[in-house]
């Protein structure tokens, strides 16, 4: 036997005095005080992250102007002006001024009064295919590129999405930011929850590990009897009334199949799954899809009335891809097996987004990045697919319109 792993003599072992329930509510009560004073000390200064300044050349290319229109904009003197810090040195934007400037150049079709917000789920049970960082640009991008209102729900215990707004999740968020409170009950719906965030129009319910007990809170429920109650339904039931004030609503995910993600599945109005194209993500895919059709078709059998659950749109969205021929050949596979639920764009694996992450940056936070082409190949493709959403919403909201009139 090594000395160190001797029997200690019975009479050395300390005896320690007994955990009372008291003891505990102490040292509860003691964690508690510390996070705070951790939170507190956290957030200052705050806020934290800052959104970028757009020079005017940035706001051109946005709006699709040139330098002549900008200043005849300028001279109008209707838009905001932003700063400059001497003649003939270039002017600087806020992020809410350039947003000023998109919607009076653009003019992106509003959202018609009655008609209510899209919910877009973010989901893949496979993990690190990049759900988090898609559902974080295309936020981003929705309020920026076409001046939206756009929430984001964390409902990762994780949290990435949340610390991507610069937020420790583990020691900044109480559960009575989170979702939880709806899951217990103890709130009828999610007006109690979004907070403002360093994006203008953009706003979060964050995440923090306590998602964790919605997994026990949620089947306890089932079990207590409760005969209308929908477990699947909790969420959408409490977004239902945030769809007047918000135009999208992005939902991240856990890469699990957990009672929180059936809540995200069943809450979307659409979805996008991003998938890495090496084997391992080809074939996990097979197996989401397997357990997304079951489950869809297995509520079925649950629900005495209603409709069963569709989709406006579902798309795979091919993202993280490398340039190698290996993943080309996957490519093929999932253009092959999952045709028209390709999203036509795609997203390439570089340098920059992966460095990016680490400083808890995304795209759209370094539009002044100085690496101009290192910068567009990866931009683009964000652009492109928040253009695409946002088209193709367009065009259902028309459509509903349409139907409402008829
Ligand atoms: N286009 C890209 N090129 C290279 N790396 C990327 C790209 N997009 C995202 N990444 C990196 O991939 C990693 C996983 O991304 P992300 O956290 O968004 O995945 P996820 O699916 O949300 O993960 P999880 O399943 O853990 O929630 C991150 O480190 C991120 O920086
Ligand atoms: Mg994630």
């Amino acid at each position: 036997m090594e000395p160190g792993n001797a029997p200690l003599p019975q009479n050395v072992i300390p005896l320690f005095p007994r955990v009372t329930a008291d003891d505990l509510n102490n040292v509860a009560e003691r964690s508690a005080r510390m996070l705070q004073r951790i939170r507190d000390s956290m957030l200052q200064p705050h806020p934290r992250k800052e959104p970028p300044v757009f020079p005017s050349n940035k706001v051109q290319a946005l709006c699709g102007i040139d330098k002549t229109k900008m200043s005849n904009l300028l001279k109008a003197g209707k838009l905001p002006q932003g700063t400059q810090d001497g003649k003939g040195k270039m002017r600087r934007f806020t992020l809410a001024e350039t947003i000023e400037w998109v919607a009076a150049t653009l003019k992106p079709k509003k959202r018609a009064k009655g008609q209510k917000g899209k919910i877009i789920t973010v989901g893949n049970f496979k993990g690190g295919v990049t759900k988090t960082t898609t559902g974080m640009n295309l936020a981003q991008g929705l309020a920026l590129r076409r001046c939206r209102r756009v929430l984001l729900i964390d409902l990762d215990p994780q949290g990435s999405s949340t610390t991507l707004y610069g937020i420790n999740p583990n020691a900044e968020v109480d559960h009575a930011q989170t979702v939880l409170p709806l899951i217990e009950g103890t709130e009828k719906d999610l007006r109690y929850a979004p907070m403002k965030t360093y994006w203008e129009n953009l706003d979060l319910i964050p995440a923090s590990a306590d998602l964790f007990n919605a997994e026990f809170i949620l089947p306890a429920q089932v079990h207590q009897g409760d005969v209308g109650f929908e477990f699947w339904q909790v969420l959408r039931k409490g977004i239902e009334p945030l769809l007047d004030e918000y135009d999208y609503i992005i939902i991240d995910t856990a890469p699990t199949l957990s009672y929180l993600t059936i809540n995200a599945l069943f809450a979307a109005d659409s979805m996008i799954i991003p998938v890495v194209p090496d084997v391992l993500s080809y074939s996990s895919m097979v197996q989401f899809w397997s357990l997304f059709a079951d489950l869809v078709n297995g509520m079925k059998r649950f629900r005495s009335k209603g409709p069963t659950k569709s989709f406006d749109s579902i798309e795979i969205l091919i993202s993280r891809m490398p340039n190698k021929q290996t993943a080309q050949v996957v490519r093929d596979w999932i253009r092959k097996t999952y045709g028209d639920y390709v999203c036509p764009v795609e997203i390439p694996e570089t340098e920059l987004a992966r460095t990016s992450s680490t400083e808890f940056k995304t795209i759209y936070d370094m539009p002044n990045y100085d690496g101009a082409e290192a910068y567009r190949r990866i931009r683009e493709p964000y652009d492109n697919l928040v253009d695409l959403v946002d088209d193709r919403t367009c065009r259902m909201w028309e459509h509903e319109e349409q139907q409402a009139v008829a």
